[in-house]
């Protein structure tokens, strides 16, 4: 969704503003602006990439040096992605300039009202009725200094607005000051040392300062050289909650990668590892991160719902396998989407699993309420620190991947994968079905993952070739049974994401029931194929299915355990992956499918960081 940024201090605000939305562009790409106060109100703004932006302020005769700025990079909802429609948006007076993320629900009957008083608009957006109605209050609001009335203003605009909404405004009447506002939408502080940040996360300012300040709902916020103040929105003074951001500026860079997706999957063997870090404690029990939960809680855990969205989504799936295989405790994965419109069945004693890289997307959030307004126990698996998602819990366990900046998913999917099964392990502890050296025997064998990670990129070279023979191909299918059926989805999701291909991925079992009539002769069918050991008959099974795929004329793209050779001669294409037990083996088999997708895009031209119409975060419903 639209990244936000805001900078008050005392060194010209145009380049860091610039700077914190190059580090943003992932949340959306679809046109760029920015607004300055400089005893004037100077801003820009251009459909398209930021780098468009960027050339029409190289070509402008003289920037601005004021040090007051805000900027925004969006992914557009209301009205098409062209200059008049990209942010910021003028007051008809010109005071103000305001940028937003989120919609405004009520926007239709506040521009009739706007457009009766003689107001004329000058885009086909929302954001632009709360800059007209932000002008309108300053003309009335009261305050010691015109940040303070900026400020008051700011409340008055967001009693009235409905939705999910980040704004923030600049007023050049109160040079020095950005004002903020948030309601279901993520913004941050940076705090700084003569000078403070507002974003909508902490990459756009981690390079001047690892301090920063996460707001509660509903909350405004004023930020000044030295000052951060925090209100609600009826102007009594809250507080936000102070964390400190645990990696640098380097993580959020491409650090020679041609793009962040092939850095990111290269960092899986350490996201991995870092997820696991610490996690048993000197009496061998598993640590969840926050906990507000009791064990007694979880111990009437009778049922659990997995709520995500996209990759999020398959992580779950997976997560179903386990937490039943470990727990005996029935578990439903449902798109956070659909959840609370078919009006599930929760109470005290469902344990509601919102799984978000993000922490922020609205349909997750939005499952979440609603399984709290039924009594129901949430535990948040988010990526996030200072998010919404994780705010709104009852339990925390964090995957400690990292910032991911490519759209498409990668090291988060790994990691959320390792956070369910640490979910699975922990409740099975706590409600005795698993001995804690059961526990721990498993946990070893999570150890070892990282390993096994590198090794499968170790073997890439491969698959890459593969890629760019099947860049032309029309569509390709992926197939697997148990937990390779969510491997498959994910890996029909990348390459769809990514290259732009039709892509499907299915439960081996249900082609013969319809999708095996797509095979033609050479389609591409990846096959993942579940260990020959443990439940060897899943792998017999899928063997079979591939014999049928083949026998109709398709390519079979296998991804396997090494040493099995019952496979090999239905392969046309054979990818080893090392020996991992059953539950585990999507750390390993995702991999190739990452890679695979990211070649395909690459060689078919597609930027691969930035895939059209997508957007790293979707902030709204
Ligand atoms: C968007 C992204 C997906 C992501 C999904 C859920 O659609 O494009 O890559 O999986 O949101 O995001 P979350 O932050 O909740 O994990």
């Amino acid at each position: 969704m639209c990244g936000i940024v805001g900078y008050a201090g005392a060194r010209p605000a145009l380049n860091i503003v610039l700077d914190g939305l190059r580090r943003l562009e992932y949340r959306g790409y679809d046109s760029a602006g920015v607004a300055i106060v400089d005893g004037g109100l100077f801003t820009a703004k251009r459909a398209g990439k930021l780098a468009n932006l960027e050339k029409a302020l190289q070509d402008e005769a003289g920037l601005s040096a004021g040090t007051t700025g805000i900027g925004h990079t969006r992914w557009a909802t209301h009205g098409g992605p062209t200059d008049r429609n990209a942010h910021p948006h003028r007051s008809a007076d010109g005071r103000v300039a305001v940028i937003h993320n989120g919609i405004i629900e009520n926007f239709a009957k506040l521009r009739a009202e706007l457009e009766a008083s003689g107001i004329e608009f000058a885009s086909d957006t929302d954001t632009e009725c709360a800059a007209h109605l932000l002008a309108i209050e300053l003309q009335t609001a009261v305050g010691d200094t015109p940040g303070a009335r900026l400020a008051e203003a700011m409340r008055a605009v967001c009693r009235r607005l409905e939705g999910a909404f980040t704004l923030l405004a600049v007023d050049v009447q109160a040079p020095g000051v950005v004002v903020g506002a948030r309601r279901n939408s993520p913004l941050v502080v940076g705090r700084g040392t003569g000078e403070n940040y507002l974003a909508s996360d902490v990459s756009a300012f981690i390079e001047h300062t690892r301090e920063a300040v996460e707001l509660g709902q509903d909350q405004v916020v004023l930020i000044s050289a030295d000052d951060i103040v925090i209100t609600d929105f009826h102007g009594a003074a809250a507080e936000g909650r102070p964390f400190h951001i645990d990696w640098d500026a380097s993580a959020a860079e491409k650090s020679g990668y041609e793009y962040f997706m092939l850095k990111e999957i290269a960092e899986q063997p350490h996201a991995v590892a870092e997820t696991l870090l610490g996690r048993l404690n000197e009496h061998g029990d598993l640590m969840l991160d926050e906990v507000r939960l009791t064990d007694q809680d979880l111990r009437d855990v009778d049922k659990v719902f997995i709520v995500a969205c996209g990759t999020a989504y398959h992580s779950g799936m997976v997560a179903k396998y386990a937490i039943e295989h470990w727990t005996r405790i029935p578990c439903e994965v449902e798109l956070a989407s659909e959840f609370r419109y078919r009006d599930p069945v929760l109470d005290r004693s469902t344990l509601v699993v919102a799984i978000s890289q993000s922490g922020e997307t609205m349909d997750t959030l939005m499952a979440l309420r609603h399984a709290k307004e039924q009594k129901a126990r949430v535990l948040a698996i988010c990526n996030t620190n200072g998010s919404t998602i994780p705010r709104e819990s009852d339990a925390v366990l964090y995957t400690h991947a990292g910032p991911e900046i490519a759209v498409a998913s990668t090291k988060a999917f790994l990691t959320q994968l390792v956070a369910c099964y640490l979910v699975g392990l922990h409740l099975a502890q706590v409600r005795g079905v698993k001995y804690a050296d059961e526990v721990a025997a498993v946990v070893a064998q999570l150890q070892e993952m990282p390993g096994k990670v590198e090794q499968v990129l170790d073997m890439m070279e491969p698959i890459r070739l593969l890629a760019r023979e099947l860049a032309e191909a029309k569509s390709v299918l992926f197939i697997g049974r148990h937990v390779s059926y969510p491997v498959a989805l994910e890996g029909a999701l990348k390459l769809k994401e990514l290259a732009y291909m039709h892509a499907e991925g299915f439960a081996a079992g249900e082609l013969k029931h319809g999708p095996i009539a797509l095979i033609d002769h050479g389609t591409p069918v990846v096959c993942v194929v579940p260990s020959p050991r443990g439940r060897g008959v899943l792998h017999d099974k899928v063997v079979s299915n591939i014999q049928e795929v083949r026998a109709r004329g398709a390519r079979t793209i296998v991804i396997a355990e090494e040493g099995d050779t019952a496979v090999a001669p239905y392969a046309d294409h054979l990818f080893y992956v090392p020996v991992t037990p059953t539950l585990l083996a999507p750390l390993v088999t995702t991999v190739p499918l990452q890679v695979l997708a990211c070649e395909i895009a690459s060689a078919r031209g597609h930027d691969v960081d930035q895939p059209r119409n997508l957007a790293k975060s979707v902030t709204v419903e």
